[in-house]
Parts: structure tokens; sequence; C-alpha cells
């Protein structure tokens, strides 16, 4: 097995090569989609604008994020007036909806707001982001022994959501690690802390595949129920959730040093490099049957920023395991699944939203472009070149 240093050296001219086909496409796109609000294409693969309908949708961080992370790497001006202009238009989201406010508001927020404040030093990016982080510290539901769990989605009438925890909520939790870091006051990791050792307790499962949906005891906290959630079935392993996983225990570790969430990260690294194909493109549920192919290129591109994380602070043979399955994967959808094309929007196709269980692939969102493809994508290939700030 080659080491890391090995591999960043030897895959230097590959990530270079993409990295400029990824900006000539986006330094178009920027400009184009300077007004929307993305999270994906119509179809003739211009981006929809979310706004206004959408405003509290949970990839609406994502486009902005992008931005960010472009401009970090470029210094082009383009990326951050698309970016601060996201944020002006979310801004409204503030205000007016501040009572529909739910979980996923470090995936909105902290990849906007966060990115700003930390990247400019805008003081209102910075008030808004606390005040998202104020928030979801707020959703934690404490339980018996001082345990607990950030709550997962908003009752509706038809739909009592009461005591769920999603895995994808790991990726959440940054922000709250932001928040203790940026204010030296450490109740919001703690916060952070108690729901990351709630998914290593109910989430990870043995075999370091990952439950989607946790029904807790509201008491003890203590799992009553899981859901399948966005994967094939109860029971079944759907390869975004393990993404999140992979990725969100990393970045617990990288905010806290907890030996724990590492080892943790690692289980779900290594059951999801065991359960990729030979070709390297994620499908959608790994314990999925084999027929029909159903891809997930987001899943894979979320994957390889944590496998790549995951491979700078481990030793240099256990690193080069992590950074070869991040290489190929990234390299196996930069050939399938990527559209360099700058006369349209989309750049990673194939991601899915969820398992068509009804067999009914359009309303599940199969094989389509979505947004956070494109960031988690870029994200990547900026971390080969050493050149991303870490965003989350
Ligand atoms: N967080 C929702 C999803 O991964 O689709």
């Amino acid at each position: 097995m080659k080491t890391y240093e090995q591999l960043l050296k030897e895959n230097r001219a590959w990530a270079e090569e993409t990295f400029k086909k990824i900006d000539k496409k986006m330094s178009a796109v920027t400009i184009r989609s300077r007004d929307k609000v993305p999270d994906g294409v119509d179809e003739n693969g211009m981006h929809v604008n979310h706004f206004p309908d959408q405003k509290d949708w949970w990839c609406n961080g994502f486009f902005g994020g992008l931005n960010w992370l472009l401009y970090h790497k470029t210094g082009n001006e383009e990326y951050r007036k698309t970016a601060e202009r996201n944020e002006e238009l979310m801004e409204e989201t503030v205000a007016e909806k501040a009572f529909e406010i739910h979980h996923d508001v470090g995936f909105m927020w902290h990849l906007l707001s966060g990115a700003n404040y930390r990247l400019t030093g805008n003081r209102a990016s910075r008030a808004r982001d606390f005040y998202m982080a104020t928030t979801l510290m707020g959703r934690f539901v404490l339980c018996e022994n001082s345990t607990g769990f950030i709550r997962a989605w908003n009752s509706k009438p038809d739909s009592p959501i009461v005591n769920w925890s999603i895995v994808d909520c790991l990726m959440n939790i940054p922000l709250l690690y932001w928040a203790s870091e940026e204010t030296k006051d450490d109740r919001y990791k703690r916060i952070a802390m108690a729901h990351a050792d709630m998914a290593i307790r109910d989430h990870l499962r043995p075999d370091g595949s990952v439950v989607h949906i946790v029904e807790h005891d509201r008491v003890t906290g203590e799992c009553v129920k899981t859901h399948g959630g966005q994967g094939y079935a109860e029971g079944s392993s759907w390869s975004r959730g393990c993404a999140w996983a992979l990725y969100g225990f990393t970045l617990s570790y990288l905010h806290t040093k907890e030996v724990r969430y590492l080892d943790a990260a690692k289980q779900v690294a290594n059951y999801f490099i065991a359960n990729c194909c030979d070709d390297w493109l994620p499908r959608v549920d790994f314990r999925a049957p084999a027929e029909p192919v159903l891809y997930d290129a987001t899943a894979g591109a979320c994957a390889a920023c944590g496998l790549l994380e995951l491979a700078k602070v481990l030793p240099e043979n256990e690193g080069g395991m992590y950074m070869n399955a991040a290489v190929n994967m990234l390299r196996a959808m930069g050939e399938k699944f990527c559209n360099f094309d700058p006369s349209n929007d989309h750049m990673l196709d194939f991601g899915t939203v969820r398992y068509p269980v009804d067999g009914d692939l359009k309303k599940a969102g199969v094989h389509i472009s979505i947004i956070y493809g494109d960031f988690f994508y870029t994200e990547a290939v900026l971390k080969l070149l050493g050149d991303d700030f870490l965003i989350w």
C-alpha cells in the first residue's frame, strides 16, 4: 500500500487538471446563478431557484458555501459576490421563518454566514451564525444521566415527530463546535458531543454501517425503534447516511481530539470501503438488491472528504489506505459522472435523493444533479490540492 504522501504526489496533476475544469465551469455558473439559491437543475441543465418558496430547505447553504470554497482558493471576487448574495437572500429566512427552523441550520448557515465571517470577518454574518448555533443547541433533548440528542425535524399536525434523531445531524454539529471555539463557552461543544456520543451508541452498528433514523425513549433517551429513512429498508444501509457518519465523526474528532470519534469514523470508513464495488461508484444503499443498479454520487463525494481528512491524521500506511479509496472514488466519478461543460449548471451527476422503494425513480430523485454533490466534489478536490479551508 502506498503512503499518504506518495499518493498525494501521484495525484497532484489529476487534481490540478480537475480543479481547472471546475473553476472554468463555475466561474460562468457563479455569474448566471447569482440571484438563485439552487438545489438542482431544470430539463435544460440550468439551476432552479428555490426562493421564495423553500426558504427553509436544508440544502440552501451549499451553493453559497461552494462559492466560498472557490473564493478561498482563487480570490476571484465573482465567487464572493455570489456567496454574499445568497446570504442576503437567505437572511429573510431568519426573520420570517424562525418558527420553522429545524436541525439542518448547520448545513444552511455555517457554510454561508459561518464561512463569510471566517473568510472576511463580517460581524453581521458572525451574529447570524451564532443565532443559528443557539437555535440548534435549543433543540437538545435532555434525557436521564445527562444523555440526550438533538431532535430532528419539527412536528406537523399530521405527523407528530417528537423524539427522533437522524445520522445526518452529525454534519450540523460542527456549527456548535465553532460556537464554543469562538466564545470559549463550552456549552455548545458539550451538546455537540452528547449528540455524537448518542450517535455512536444508537446510530452506529457493530459492522460500521449506520441507522438513518432513531426513535428515542423520551425519558431514558434509549433507542426504541429504528427506521430505514432514505435507504432501501429498515436494517439496510443508506450510503449517504454512511457518508454523513464517516465525515461527521471525523469532524467531531478534528474539533475535540476525542479518540472515540476517530475510532467511530474509521469503523464507518472501513465499512464504506469494503462495500464499494470494484468500479468505486457508490450505490444508493449498500444492502439493496444488486439490480437495478442505482448510484448516489453525493455519498461518494462526501465520503471522499471524510476519508481525506482521516488520511491526514492517521499513520502513513493507514492514511494511505483511506487516501487510496478517496482518490479511486473521485477519479471514477470524475470520469463517469462529472460534467465540466461551462454552458450548463450541473457538475456532479448521478446523485440520488432517496431509494425509490415504490419503484418511482422520478419521485425519489434518482440519478440527478444535486447541489451538495457539486459542493463535496469540489471540497474533496481542494483537499487533494491542500488548498481547502475546513468550512465545517
Ligand atoms: N439530509 C438529508 C439527505 O441527506 O438527503
